[in-house]
């Protein structure tokens, strides 16, 4: 009986000592920055225990929002708005934000999202990720439930999104401050006010959203 209760003990510790070690030879390869993306192993540990940590029950739950060109639509919108800053328009990831973070963000048209449930999308957009960038959009965020689901139905979507919905996507992606004054300006212009002036020589620009 004590035999076994100590086994356990060191089975434990064991389990413990080796995620230590992997997570500090992983700091002690690479430091702290986030410009090298996490290793294989890190990554495949990394998403496993994700795995588990969403309980089956959510991993399980069923879109309740029916597949329509609507709802694609909404999720659209929304990604648009909040999501494309890392993910893209197009759900590479390839963003200044998305290229920038370790883990970086995922092409989320590839097997290893497309793989995922439904519920599991969901929970993930819900919960966010510790200990990466990946933020919660649940409960008490803009998002509703049914906005989540829409998503959902988006991310689904992503590996044949056409090139029409992409540039519709960049009219409703979140503008930065110069964007707004030149809007701004033009729309002055356009109702017969002051011409607009030139734009400044260096323009700061976020590239990749496409
Ligand atoms: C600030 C950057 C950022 C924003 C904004 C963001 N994400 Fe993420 N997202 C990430 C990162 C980084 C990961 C990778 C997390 C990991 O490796 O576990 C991720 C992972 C995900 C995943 C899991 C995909 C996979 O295969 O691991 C989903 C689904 C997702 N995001 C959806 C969304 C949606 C929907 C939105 C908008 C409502 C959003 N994200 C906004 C950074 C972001």
């Amino acid at each position: 009986m004590l035999r076994t209760a100590f086994r356990v003990v060191v089975g434990l510790l064991a389990i413990v000592g080796a995620i230590a070690v992997v997570g500090g030879a992983s700091f002690a390869a690479r430091g702290i920055s986030a410009k090298t993306p996490p290793g294989r192993l890190e990554t495949v540990m990394a998403r496993r225990l994700r795995s588990r940590a969403i309980p089956r029950a959510a991993r399980e739950q069923q879109n309740p929002i029916p597949a329509s060109a609507d709802a694609i639509k909404g999720g659209m919108e929304h990604f648009a708005d909040h999501c494309a800053v890392c993910h893209a328009n197009d759900g590479s990831g390839d963003t200044e934000m998305g290229r920038g973070m370790s883990p970086r963000a995922p092409d989320m048209r590839q097997a290893a999202t497309q793989n995922l449930t439904d519920g599991e999308l969901f929970y993930i957009i819900e919960n966010g990720v510790r200990l990466t960038g990946m933020p919660a959009w649940g409960g008490g965020s803009e998002h509703d439930a049914d906005d989540n689901w829409r998503l959902v139905r988006f991310i689904r979507h992503l590996p044949k999104v056409t090139q029409p919905e992409i540039e519709t996507m960049k009219g409703l992606n979140p503008k930065s401050p110069e964007e707004y004054r030149q809007d701004e300006e033009t729309h002055r212009f356009l109702q017969g006010g002051a011409a607009p002036k030139t734009p400044p020589p260096h323009q700061h620009t976020h590239g990749g959203k496409g």
